[in-house]
């Protein structure tokens, strides 16, 4: 289809008119171009209202949607339901699964749930409360209620959407009627998600709502100031080392310069970083395929393909590309495959199965390049221009091969100070420092955990709020690995920092981790609780988060049972005072 960039002279207008129009259209880009034609359709809309009086008002169907978010990719597609929804007649409402509760299940009507899966298989922590009353015995059942759950998750996880899957199923299991069939969506979930919500939404829309008219007014180019397909390029300004040379890993302390972009962000927000490969890698990748190489694929793997997981769909993706008998056996069997996944990337599966296949049939195994978060470790009150990063290189052996980390080793390793990172804000509305500046805080975290408490420090230090602030940091050894150091023991000499305890891991034969310093300091920790203290935990997720909710379970129990204690620690995240950013 040949692309019209102007108006022709034979189109409805004088040509003084046609002039004005090609002067317009002429420059503005793809965005403003989608933007007005929503906006001229919306026009003829409104005036195209027929002049006869309204009828009786009926009411509108029920629609809920109901999501489950810790990153916020399910809360931005929970309210873009909300516009199409309201569109096609229905009443729709939003319910945050970290907000409901069981009773406004039966009377939701028809129920769109949004849900991502963290941890390994986990639901995000906010909505983890309403998660287990959700598939517990006490569940009310839910015959005449409709459904439809959108799954959202990574494909490279064993438990691949695992808590979209048991909501799905828990609904079902409740007597609900399922509307449409569950999708289960990958990390480049936006496409399929918005074909998911149109059509589910198209049959399950009353039949006399009239037409939609779909106009993005949130993708304006005005609004956008940098995003994950529009990154900004920002300058690193300062690049070193905070870990020492006998540490047993590596961390960074990143500078970069906001400066120009318009770029904003809040304590608590994480950066993207779109990354490039190891062109190490790439070029390994390109030698296993057997092709020359060329100019195009090599940036293709570089910038735009995820080149370091494997996944099972990819296995069975190969093997009928390939028609390569073992693989089809191997791809079969859902045992050896998980076995042979597990610690895999792409290359391995070339090397174990070589084949000539084309460059395009190679590409088309692979999923697209992910965005990596980090924590912004600084505050826009203390440095207005600059954002700041704590980045762990991500480093190990799996199958023989030593990995590196996408991002982190780009960062370690390729981009240094005078380099540009692109970059964007993902904003984190559920990790926010208090509203009220005098309410105590207690920050729970290891290794680069410690990120957001440097940014919410330099903001309670830059703003004077009065608030206490205590910080129980983990890290492995004193003297290598403790992060911030020189900063954290200024603040604490000041007095922003009303307490510092310290768990380091391997100082003593015995291991010692901030769980350690939580059970010690139980009756300071529940003394600042009675003061309205709001509790902060972050990094990492497979270990450390378990192991501080069992032991807060065990402290808020206070010699009672286990549910007990649970039922505290779910009121206390419902209450918003146990806040966390785990992973
Ligand atoms: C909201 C949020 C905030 C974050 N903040 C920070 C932060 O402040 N600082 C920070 O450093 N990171 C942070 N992270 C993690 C960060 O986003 C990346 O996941 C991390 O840096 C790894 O990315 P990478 O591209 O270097 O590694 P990738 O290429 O993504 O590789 C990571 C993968 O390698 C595998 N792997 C890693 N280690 C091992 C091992 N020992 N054995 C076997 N397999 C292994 C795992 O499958 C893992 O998922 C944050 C993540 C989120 C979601
Ligand atoms: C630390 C971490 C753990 C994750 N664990 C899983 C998992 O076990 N299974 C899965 O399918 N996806 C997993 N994901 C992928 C998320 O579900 C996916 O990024 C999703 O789009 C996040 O949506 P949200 O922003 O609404 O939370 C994980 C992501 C991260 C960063």
């Amino acid at each position: 289809m040949s692309k019209l960039t102007t108006v022709p002279n034979s189109a409805p207008f004088a040509p003084e008119q046609i002039q004005a129009l090609n002067n317009v259209i002429g420059n503005v880009s793809v965005v403003q171009r989608a933007w007005l034609s929503g906006f001229l359709a919306g026009l003829d809309a409104a005036e195209a209202k027929p002049a006869v009086p309204a009828a009786a008002p009926t009411e509108k169907p029920k629609l809920t949607i109901l999501y489950a978010t810790e990153s916020g990719n399910a809360e931005a597609l929970a309210a873009q339901v909300r516009q199409d929804a309201a569109k096609r007649g229905f009443a729709p409402k939003v319910l945050d699964m970290g907000d409901a509760t069981l009773d406004q299940l039966k009377g939701a009507g028809t129920i769109l749930a949004i849900v991502s899966t963290w941890g390994d298989g986990e639901p995000p922590q906010r909505a983890a409360p309403f998660f287990r009353a959700f598939m517990g015995d006490a569940a009310p059942r839910l015959e005449g209620v409709k459904f439809a759950v959108l799954a959202l998750g990574d494909s490279s996880y064993a438990q691949f959407c695992e808590t979209g899957k048991q909501v799905d199923a828990r609904f079902a299991a409740l007597g609900a009627i399922r509307a449409a069939y569950r999708v289960d969506l990958d990390l480049d979930y936006e496409a399929p998600a918005k074909t998911w919500i149109s059509t589910t939404l198209e049959k399950l829309a009353p039949k006399d709502a009239g037409s939609v008219i779909h106009v993005d007014f949130h993708k304006t180019a005005a609004t956008e100031v940098a995003s994950k397909t529009s990154p900004f390029a920002a300058e690193i300004i300062a690049h070193h080392k905070l870990t020492s040379e006998r540490a047993d890993s590596e961390t960074y302390h990143v500078e970069l310069s906001l400066a120009g972009s318009g770029i904003t962000y809040e304590p608590g927000d994480s950066l993207g970083i779109v990354p490039e490969n190891d062109p190490a890698l790439v070029s390994q990748i390109i030698a296993k395929l057997g092709i020359s190489p060329d100019p195009e694929l090599t940036e293709a793997l570089t910038s735009r393909y995820d080149i370091t997981t494997l996944t099972a769909k990819q296995l069975k993706d190969y093997a009928v590309i390939t028609k390569d008998d073992a693989l089809n056996a191997l791809a079969d069997d859902a045992a050896k495959r998980s076995e042979y996944l597990a610690g895999r990337q792409i290359i391995d599966l070339l090397e174990t199965f070589p084949h000539n296949i084309d460059p395009e049939a190679f590409t088309s195994l692979l999923r697209p390049l992910a965005a990596r978060y980090y924590s912004i470790a600084s505050s826009q009150k203390s440095v207005p221009d600059e954002a700041h990063l704590t980045i762990a290189r991500v480093a190990y052996e799996s199958a023989g091969r030593t990995r590196k980390g996408v991002a982190s080793s780009l960062v370690a390793d390729r981009r240094k100070t005078g380099g540009l990172l692109d970059v964007f804000v993902k904003p984190n509305q559920h990790f926010r420092l208090p509203k009220d500046a005098a309410a105590p805080i207690v920050m729970i975290g290891a290794g680069t955990g410690v990120a957001p408490y440097r940014s919410f420090l330099q903001e309670r230090e830059a703003t004077g709020a009065t608030g206490k602030n205590w910080l129980i940091f983990g890290h492995r050894h004193f003297l290598y690995d403790f992060l911030y150091q020189l900063e954290m023991q200024s603040w604490l000499k000041s007095g922003l920092l009303s307490r510092l305890d310290l768990a380091s891991s391997r100082d003593q034969p015995e291991k010692r981790y901030v769980q350690h310093v939580l059970w010690e300091q139980r009756d300071a920790l529940r003394n600042q609780l009675a003061k309205g203290a709001t509790l902060y935990l972050c990094g990492d997720a497979k270990h450390m988060a378990h192991d501080v909710d069992a032991t807060l379970q065990r402290i808020f129990a206070d010699g009672k049972d286990a549910a007990a204690g649970q039922a505290a620690l779910d009121a206390l995240i419902t209450a918003g005072r146990y806040k966390k950013d785990v992973y």
